[in-house]
């Protein structure tokens, strides 16, 4: 059984400040199992009490995850002195425990998985797990096939060890998909910059089971439901 305060259990799954919360109680427009309820203190079982906020149940959600498709321009962290975050997007969520899933390069795009769930993102960035990451890159010249062959068979990229194999379509026109099962810094780049291309353009179009869908424009995000997280769980 978990207990959760009332105003806290509000503030989850509303994204109102706690301050905010203290007025709609004062309101008395909160129902804790049939119950007017003015305090926040109480607190909540949340398998099995029933709170409701004008008429309509609160359901409490203790894990939340969003699928992102980050813009260029915004960085992969909660906060930033200088540049917009990754979690200025969601600014309609509550964000206060949320944190993105690993990192994309400030000019890179693409599916950025954020999330409450610790555990979760531990074992998606554990190496030992290595879990799968597809990204679209544009580079400053046709691959050669000798150079695509080399990307994907251990290239070294100057760390102690050198690269896992990866996985490289040729897609022409200067553009190529790699699929990687590690998340060193800069990887792609590097791994690209050690057979002599600059990558111009990066976005993540997978991670895991998932995958970036077309209709989810750059700078758009959407809630991943349960469904999707079991499925990438069992990846793990
Ligand atoms: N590899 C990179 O070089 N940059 C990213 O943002 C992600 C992977």
């Amino acid at each position: 059984m978990s207990l959760l305060r009332l105003d806290k259990y509000i503030s989850n799954t509303t994204g109102e400040s706690r301050s905010r919360i203290k007025e709609i109680l004062k309101a008395g427009r909160v129902k804790v199992n049939g119950e007017t309820v003015k305090s926040g203190e109480i607190k909540i079982d949340e398998s099995k009490d029933e709170v409701m906020l004008d008429s309509k149940p609160v359901v409490f959600e203790r894990y939340r995850y969003f699928l992102l498709n980050k813009p260029a321009g915004c960085v992969s962290a909660t906060k930033d002195k200088l540049s917009d975050t990754v979690l200025d997007i969601l600014k309609n969520e509550n964000t206060a425990d949320l944190f993105p899933v690993g990192r994309l390069d400030k000019d890179s795009e693409g599916l950025l998985l954020i999330t409450n769930d610790g555990m979760l993102s531990h074992e998606l960035l554990s190496p030992t797990k290595h879990v799968e990451k597809v990204y679209r890159v544009v580079l400053d010249k046709e691959l050669e096939e000798d150079d695509r062959l080399k990307i994907e068979n251990c290239i070294d990229i100057g760390d102690d060890k050198p690269c896992l194999p990866a996985v490289v379509e040729n897609l022409g026109n200067k553009e190529a998909e790699i699929k990687i099962c590690e998340g060193r810094f800069h990887q792609v780049k590097r791994m690209f910059a050690a057979a002599g291309y600059q990558v111009l353009y990066l976005k993540r179009i997978a991670m895991g089971s998932l995958r970036l869908e077309d209709d989810l424009k750059c700078g758009e995000y959407r809630k991943i439901s349960i469904d999707e997280i079991e499925k990438l769980r069992r990846r793990v």
